[in-house]
């Protein structure tokens, strides 16, 4: 019971006293219609030792229990007119009831005698009494200058490195892997009231990545070889006539993925042969545009006839990676206008 970590333990009593009404009823918890109770969290509350009741977040309760907030056991059935023991003694430090009762969502004040401490260095905290029938928080208060309240320090870890402190009983000590490095196991380590770390401490391991992708038309530029550590950096060169689309600098990241490619985008045919276009504010035939090719993301206007065939109009359409899509209004002219009626040419003929 007495297996409270301080580190969770404040925050909690913090939440709880939002979650609790002041007042005289007898369970002072809320019910069902509370929308502040926070969901279950079993492995949470396992960490201070409280067992969690029944949910009612979903079913009902037998008739002898309510549905109450328990904590972070979340909306619980609660045994009609539980109590927790009172009194109660808690090592090197003075116990006293917050009100009248010692019921089911009542609080105990503990407060250090002096000289003496909690884990988390607070000289007091609130206990609740809890669902299961034992009060929240039960640890000693501790001697300040006393070793035998200390874990041993932490391990030190390769290509890692861990927070610093005086880790005393119910702290938590947290480790991190250096730059390029990816942490295995567990991350933080709690200080354990037999004096022991509660797991073992995590270790490093470098990451690579692996060997880049190709991206088409382009080539890579790097050093070749089967495995690329976090940090390295790649260039694509896209080949000549196709237009680099994002970043040609490649990172590997500390994930082991490369950043985003870049893609290598492919000129356009103009495939309209027999009237005009607009290309760079010029109206133009295909033969006077080089090769009769634009380049990836330019924007071509094209003549399109209007309704009662007297004038023209533009439409654009834009090349994406080799591909210039002729709007749905244009009709490329006949062999006949082109050759015999030059001037019936829907690009030639006046504008609306
Ligand atoms: C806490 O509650 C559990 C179950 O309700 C009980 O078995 C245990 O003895 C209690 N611990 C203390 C210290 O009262
Ligand atoms: C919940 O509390 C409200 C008022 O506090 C009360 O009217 C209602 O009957 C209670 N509901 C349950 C299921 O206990
Ligand atoms: C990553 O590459 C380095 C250097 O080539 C190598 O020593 C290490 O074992 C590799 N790590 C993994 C997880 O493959
Ligand atoms: C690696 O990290 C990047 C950026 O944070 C992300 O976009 C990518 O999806 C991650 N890759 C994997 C395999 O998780
Ligand atoms: C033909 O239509 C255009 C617009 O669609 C209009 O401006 C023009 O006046 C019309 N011409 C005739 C002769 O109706």
């Amino acid at each position: 019971m007495s297996r409270c970590s301080s580190l969770s333990l404040l925050p909690l009593l913090l939440v709880l006293s939002l979650f609790f009404t002041e007042g005289s009823g007898q369970t002072r918890a809320r019910n069902l219609t509370d929308p502040k109770c926070p969901p279950r969290n079993k492995n949470f509350a396992g960490t201070t030792g409280h067992i969690c009741q029944k949910s009612c977040e979903r079913r009902r309760c037998a008739r002898s229990r309510n549905c109450l907030c328990d904590g972070h056991c979340g909306l619980s059935c609660i045994s009609a007119g539980l109590s927790c023991p009172w009194p109660v003694k808690i090592q090197n430090a003075e116990t006293q009831l917050a009100q009248e009762s010692n019921m089911f969502g009542d609080f105990m004040k503990v407060v250090c005698k002096p000289g003496f401490r909690m884990a988390d260095g607070e000289d007091r905290a609130m206990s609740r009494c809890q669902g299961d029938g034992n009060w929240s928080f039960t640890a000693p208060c501790t001697d300040v200058l006393d070793l035998s309240y200390f874990c041993t320090p932490p391990p030190k870890i390769e290509n890692g490195f861990h927070e610093d402190g005086l880790f005393t009983i119910g702290k938590e000590v947290r480790y991190w892997c250096d730059y390029g490095y990816r942490l295995e196991g567990a991350s933080s380590l709690f200080c354990q009231e037999n004096k022991e770390w509660s797991h073992p401490a995590p270790t490093c391991h470098s990451v690579n990545c692996s060997r880049p992708p190709n991206v088409a038309q382009a080539t890579l530029v790097a050093v070749h070889q089967s495995e690329y550590p976090v940090g390295t950096v790649i260039y694509y060169l896209c080949k000549k006539d196709f237009y680099l689309d994002g970043s040609n600098r490649v990172v590997c990241l500390e994930n082991g993925s490369w950043s985003q490619l870049p893609y290598c985008r492919a000129r356009c045919h103009i495939t309209a042969q027999r009237s005009r276009v607009v290309y760079h504010g010029r109206k133009l035939w295909i033969n006077e545009i080089p090769d009769g090719l634009v380049h990836h993301g330019e924007i071509v206007r094209f003549f399109c006839r209007s309704q009662n065939k007297t004038c023209s109009f533009q439409a654009e359409s834009r090349c994406f990676d080799g591909v210039l899509p002729l709007p749905d209004c244009y009709d490329e002219p006949t062999y006949l206008q082109y050759h015999f009626f030059p001037k019936r040419v829907v690009s030639e003929m006046p504008s609306c």
